[in-house]
């Protein structure tokens, strides 16, 4: 269990050599990121539980957590997935050894319309990517997929919206990727924070 709480301490090579931060934080914002090659390796149902375990403590409006996680994990249900991922993602994601799809209910108990839903939801993702990247998981958000197969085959009500499919696993070889997507397998950077941080109104 404790591995699952570890304070993350150091930048991960690949990081060390590829971002910096303007300001300090924690290594494990900048240890997150999305590779595509995927080892072989599966990823426990313990493990599995404590990420999504910490996407559900997610703050969200009203508590209402409308964040649902439909998980693939076996090769009949990953079967099902690889059927609705697009194809420049199927590239990569096949080897993923779990793919979860985010989705989100837009309806609150009372049958009002719940507009923060995909503002929670998100914020979810974000606690389970970063849970994984504490267990030495990595994690890729697709939204490269055909929601509508998604819907049919995976039969999820209207009342849900899809938001994304999530590989999870670990970090492979990289020369087993196609040469393209082996010359984006580094961690990439972020905009200067005064391009996204405004002081009393937009300037931009
Ligand atoms: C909602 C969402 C949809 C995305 N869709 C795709 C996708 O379809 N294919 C893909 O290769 N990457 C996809 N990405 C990954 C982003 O490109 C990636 O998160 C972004 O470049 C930042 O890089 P980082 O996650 O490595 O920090 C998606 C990410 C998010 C959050």
């Amino acid at each position: 269990m404790s591995n699952h709480i570890s304070v993350v301490t150091e930048f991960a090579p690949e990081v060390q050599s590829n971002r910096k931060s303007e300001f300090p934080v924690n290594p494990l914002f900048l240890n997150r990121w999305s590779p595509r090659a995927y080892s072989e390796r599966k990823v426990s149902d313990e493990d599995l539980n404590t990420i999504l375990e910490a996407a559900h403590w997610a703050p969200s409006a009203s508590n209402d957590q409308p964040w649902r996680f439909i998980v693939a994990k076996t090769q009949e249900q990953l079967g099902i997935f690889h059927q609705f991922v697009n194809e420049f993602n199927m590239v990569w994601a096949s080897k993923a050894p779990v793919l979860i799809v985010v989705a989100s209910k837009k309806v609150r108990g009372n049958g009002d319309p719940n507009v923060a839903h995909a503002f929670d939801s998100g914020t979810a993702w974000g606690s389970l990517a970063l849970q994984a990247t504490l267990l030495g998981l990595v994690t890729h958000a697709m939204g490269g997929f055909d929601r509508e197969k998604a819907r049919q085959l995976l039969n999820v009500p209207d009342e849900l919206e899809l938001h994304a499919v999530i590989a999870v696993g670990y970090l492979g070889d990289k020369s087993k990727l196609p040469e393209a997507l082996q010359a984006r397998e580094l961690p990439n950077g972020r905009l200067p924070l005064s391009e996204v941080v405004f002081e009393g109104t937009i300037t931009k």
